[in-house]
């Protein structure tokens, strides 16, 4: 079957449309005995950053972002249907014959009464194209920025109504999750119980996954999430947004450690018994470090090479400790990873390491470096397996935001 995901849940607007084939079987008791090999084709992967903008500030602006994102739906949602070969005009006589065109239109501008930029343009988007042989949209409802979300939800909403395609809601943090299973051998029973940590923007957690299905959040961040304090540090030392990359950039250059510039920052709640985070504290550090820094040490590229290293191992360090921790603690068989910071390359390559050599026999899940920040791939694979699961389309008129939604 061939799904459109729509993700709109912080900065980036994305839609993919993916090719999903074969049962999740193993996953799912029921359907076990049809066992046909799960399968995913990408046909189009669009993800429009709003990175530009939000620049000057350091983080994302909701209402900006907002905007920004009815003005980059529709011409995502077109390259994403051109890059699949999906688009096609409309000719004269769809338009002549639909006889509900009218009503169907001011319908159209109901759903889209909050999103008036979207409204103005979508009718002579949809009138200009066919229906696109598509069988289920997925859209992300939670968790993420409320305004960001509601724009995508009411377009999600838009869409199935006018093309009349069945729709199903998706859990952004669980679509971190899944995109995991592409190219890759999927989870079985045997592979249960797995220990799932999210490191990404707005969401630092570990959970528990007992079974597909099965989640317990065991902790979570109680102030910054990892993404948001590289994000923020890398605006105290002057370096770009997003802070994530330009400091694992900056962290690379750090070759030969020298000791005129050893730094050492806290590993915050590392020793701790729970399994909760707290990355403000680092935050802090590194303004207090950099504020007492001389002006000749803050033009020196070394210098900020070495703080950009600390900054990453110490997040790095805190993040390892407390997922091996709790694999460790609840005996578990496999390690899942997902978010925007599961992209940093040393963070991949100290867990591949760690995971070797403290607790071999576990598996672990790391999704492709594309795949880690936000894209609507992971919505289609989410809302494929939850399609699966469910086996009915939601209703498009009770489908809402949920800023807030949790795992469980
Ligand atoms: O998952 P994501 O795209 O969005 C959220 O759902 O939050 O994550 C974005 C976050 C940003 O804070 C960014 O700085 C961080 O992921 N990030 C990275 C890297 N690439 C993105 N952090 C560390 N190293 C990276 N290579």
């Amino acid at each position: 079957m061939k799904i459109l995901a729509i993700e709109t849940s912080c900065d980036d607007t994305c839609i993919s449309i993916i090719k999903a084939s074969g049962n999740p079987s193993p996953l799912l008791a029921e359907l076990r005995r049809a066992r046909k090999k799960l399968h995913f084709d990408i046909l189009s992967n669009i993800v429009s950053s709003q990175v530009e903008i939000h620049k000057k500030w350091g983080g994302v602006y909701p209402t900006m972002a907002k905007r920004e994102h009815q003005r980059n739906l529709l011409p995502v949602l077109t390259r994403a249907l051109k890059q699949s070969k999906l688009i096609k005009i409309s000719n004269s006589q769809f338009l002549i014959s639909n006889k509900n065109l009218n009503s169907k239109c001011q319908k159209l501008k109901k759903i889209l009464e909050r999103e008036k930029y979207l409204s103005k343009k979508i009718e002579k988007f949809l009138k200009k194209y066919q229906k696109p042989k598509v069988d289920l949209i997925a859209i992300t409802i939670g968790p993420g920025l409320d305004p960001c979300l509601w724009t995508g939800v009411n377009f999600a909403r838009a869409i199935a109504f006018f093309w009349d395609i069945p729709i199903i809601t998706v859990n952004h943090i669980k679509a971190h999750i899944f995109v995991n299973v592409i190219n890759k051998k999927p989870l079985t029973k045997k592979d249960f119980p797995a220990v799932c940590l999210i490191v990404s923007g707005g969401n630092t957690q570990v959970f528990l996954m007992k079974d597909f299905g099965k989640y317990k959040i065991l902790g979570e961040t109680r102030d910054d999430a990892a993404g948001e304090c590289f994000d923020k540090t890398a605006r105290i030392l002057g370096l770009d947004y997003p802070g994530g990359p330009a400091i694992a950039r900056e962290a690379a250059k750090y070759k030969i450690q020298d000791t005129k510039y050893k730094i050492q920052f806290p590993r915050p709640m590392i020793n701790q018994k729970n399994y909760d985070f707290s990355f403000s504290g680092l935050k802090t550090a590194v303004l207090y470090k950099y504020k007492k820094t001389t002006k000749k040490l803050k033009k020196d590229k070394k210098y900020i090479q070495a703080m950009c290293a600390e900054i990453q191992q110490a997040v790095i360090d805190v993040s390892i400790k407390k997922t091996i921790k709790a694999a460790v603690d609840y005996k578990i068989k496999t390690i899942i990873l997902g978010g925007g910071v599961t992209a940093n390359k040393e963070l991949r390559k100290q867990f591949k390491e760690k995971i070797k050599k403290d607790i071999p026999d576990s598996k672990l899940y790391i999704p492709d470096s594309k795949l880690c920040t936000d894209n609507a791939v992971m919505v289609a694979i989410a809302g494929y397996f939850r399609w699966k699961k469910i086996g009915k389309s939601e209703n498009w008129q009770d489908i809402k935001t949920a800023a807030n939604l949790k795992i469980c």
